[in-house]
């Protein structure tokens, strides 16, 4: 069984990380919870203990300190995520400093490790946090991306938490070993539309399920996977490239544009 540790710090998007980590554990992984104090301040240790069925790490300097925590989780770590990630605590690990369990153990650990910032839009424009990821990302560690949207403080713009979804591929996307490293892999996927008129068409009933599914477990392989694809209602795989297109026509030319450059169709 795979170990995850989720490392929580004091974002008002803490609240969010219980679903995450509920869905590690429906996904059969053990799943270990490192909180930063001021995180305790937004969820309950109590929430993530029970959910996870074990005490929640906060400090390392306990009754049991002998044991030399943070050490003994980093080693233990297949994956190591920060959900959510501060300004603050991406700074304290692009400069090298821990003092606190969580950054102490991130930085012990040298398993796939990621980050999920979240934050105020002009606390995550601001330079200084800016140059902390461009940092952290030379130190080979993986970032989702916040989203843009309505921020709590009521200000619009890019900080919010990366949707659970992109977090828990990201997450897979690290566990998996990379055979396709370096290939590009090209799919299409979805039905095409053939206009009749400029109101009505004949389509097919491709749902694109089978494509997107190639299309996600390629990325987590390893591989720049572009995926063409006809009008589905399904959600875009993380990490893919996607064209989207609407006739066969489409299709065909977005795919000869394509397909000189791939190791795969
Ligand atoms: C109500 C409230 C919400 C906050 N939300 C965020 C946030 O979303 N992102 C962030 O970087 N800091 C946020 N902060 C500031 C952090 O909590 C603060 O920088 C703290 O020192 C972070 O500690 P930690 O990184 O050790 O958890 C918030 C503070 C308060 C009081």
């Amino acid at each position: 069984m795979k170990t995850i540790i989720v490392g929580v710090s004091g974002s008002i998007a803490a609240y969010k990380v219980c679903e995450l980590v509920r869905t590690l554990k429906k996904n059969d992984y053990d799943v270990e919870v490192i909180m930063t104090h001021n995180a305790t301040k937004f969820i309950s240790p109590l929430t993530l203990g029970a959910l996870i069925n074990k005490p929640v790490l906060i400090d390392d300097f306990d009754k049991e300190g002998y044991k030399i925590k943070h050490i003994s989780y980093a080693k233990k770590a297949d994956c190591f995520v920060i959900v959510p990630a501060t300004a603050n605590i991406i700074g304290k690990i692009a400069n090298g400093i821990c003092d606190d369990v969580l950054t102490s153990t991130f930085i012990a650990a040298t398993c796939p490790k990621l980050i999920a910032p979240a934050m105020n839009v002009n606390m995550y424009d601001n330079l200084a946090t800016q140059r902390n990821i461009e940092r952290c990302k030379t130190y080979g560690i993986k970032f989702v991306e916040p989203g843009y949207g309505l921020l709590a403080c009521g200000d619009t713009g890019r900080g919010k938490l990366a949707d659970l979804n992109q977090i828990m591929a990201m997450i897979e996307y690290c566990l998996c070993n990379k055979p396709l490293k370096n290939k590009r892999v090209l799919i299409t996927a979805g039905p095409t539309q053939e206009a009749i008129d400029p109101v009505r068409y004949i389509t097919n009933h491709s749902s694109g399920k089978m494509g997107y599914a190639l299309a996600k477990r390629a990325f987590e392989l390893g591989a720049k996977v572009t995926l063409i694809t006809g009008p589905t209602n399904l959600d875009f795989p993380y990490g893919v490239k996607v064209i989207q297109i609407k006739s066969a026509s489409e299709m065909f030319e977005a795919v000869k544009s394509k397909y000189q450059k791939q190791d795969y169709i």
